[in-house]
């Protein structure tokens, strides 16, 4: 299993957790796991330098702080392992200009940014070495990675068919139900936006703050006014928090105004405290004494880079270049 994790904020959120990092809890029982803090992809957009570097480390205590087993799990910074730059640039020979193009995520970004740098034209390119440097299979990611997933697909296709069959074809693990909603209604909980956000950094009483300022269904207007669940975002996040007899009285209480919004928040703020009051105190701790994560990280590296070496040496042999 590989997955990328973008070191572009200062905390991950209670959605990156309960989607991407729950998944790779599950996964790091069955499967070898690389977990890798992409820092190249990181500077596709505009961004500051002066925070990237604390960045990496910040994420990757989150990973840790949340149960991910350095043990099991390698963990290790893109920038350290230069040779999955070195694959993207003979996979890149491979695809034309268009397939690029087409891609969402591209359009997207270049519009939000009014510009694209060549690196952002390249992104999935350079995603895809990451992945078949390791000849990695399972990749966990969000819905909106799943274009690029498929994208990698094709390059592993091409090069195969090319040059002979190397790399094994990865598939997308999305994981159901990893949609969170933003505490202000608008949309996905989202890291670049960070509007609407718990994030894994936040101390008690800034998590029961937000929540009690989170919106709901507009319907409710008065306490005396029924609502509907499907519609509010404090209900999706009690969806993943409160056992399912509770979570039907809730349902029903809010349809039939037996329940009031603050109440319904209190609850929910009880459980969100109780989950993720340990894994802030053990994300504070990690982060006071960082030298045990960059020590896991450049572990991470010594592990990585013969396996890169290894399979780079295979493609560019295959390619006629040794
Ligand atoms: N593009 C991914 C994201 O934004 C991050 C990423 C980079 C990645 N390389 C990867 C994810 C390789 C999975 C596999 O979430």
């Amino acid at each position: 299993m590989f997955t990328g994790l973008q070191p572009t904020a200062a905390s991950l959120h209670i959605g990156n957790y309960l989607s991407a990092i729950k998944g790779v809890l599950a996964l790091q029982e069955t499967h070898e796991c690389i977990l890798c803090v992409v820092d190249y992809h990181a500077i596709t957009v505009p961004y500051d330098p002066a925070q990237l570097y604390q960045r990496r480390i910040n994420i990757a205590a989150e990973y840790l702080a949340a149960g991910v087993d350095p043990e099991r799990v390698t963990m290790v910074v893109q920038s350290d392992v230069p040779e999955h730059v070195e694959l993207a640039w003979l996979l890149g020979c491979l695809v034309p200009v268009p397939k690029f193009e087409q891609l969402p995520t591209y359009k997207d970004k270049k519009a939000r940014y009014g510009s694209a740098g060549f690196g952002l034209l390249a992104y999935p390119i350079l995603m895809a070495a990451d992945i078949l440097i390791y000849k990695a299979e399972a990749v966990p990611v969000g819905k909106d990675q799943q274009p690029h997933i498929e994208f990698a697909r094709e390059v592993a296709r091409r090069f195969n068919h090319t040059f002979g069959p190397t790399f094994p074809e990865p598939h997308a693990e999305i994981n159901a139900g990893a949609y969170i909603p933003s505490l202000d209604g608008q949309g996905a909980m989202s890291k670049s936006s960070g509007k609407g956000t718990l994030n894994l950094s936040d101390d008690e009483a800034t998590i029961r703050r937000k929540l009690a300022r989170a919106v709901t269904d507009p319907a409710r207007i008065r306490r005396t006014d029924p609502g509907e669940p499907t519609r509010c975002p404090v209900y999706t996040l009690h969806g993943c928090y409160t056992p399912q007899p509770e979570l039907e009285q809730i349902a029903a209480g809010c349809r039939s105004a037996a329940i009031g919004c603050l109440e319904c928040k209190r609850l929910l703020a009880d459980e969100v405290v109780a989950d993720l009051g340990p894994l802030a105190a053990r994300r504070a701790a990690l982060l006071a004494h960082p030298d045990r994560v960059r020590e896991i990280l450049a572990a991470g590296a010594k592990t990585c880079r013969p396996l890169a070496r290894q399979t780079l040496d295979e493609a560019r042999h295959k390619m006629g270049l040794s």
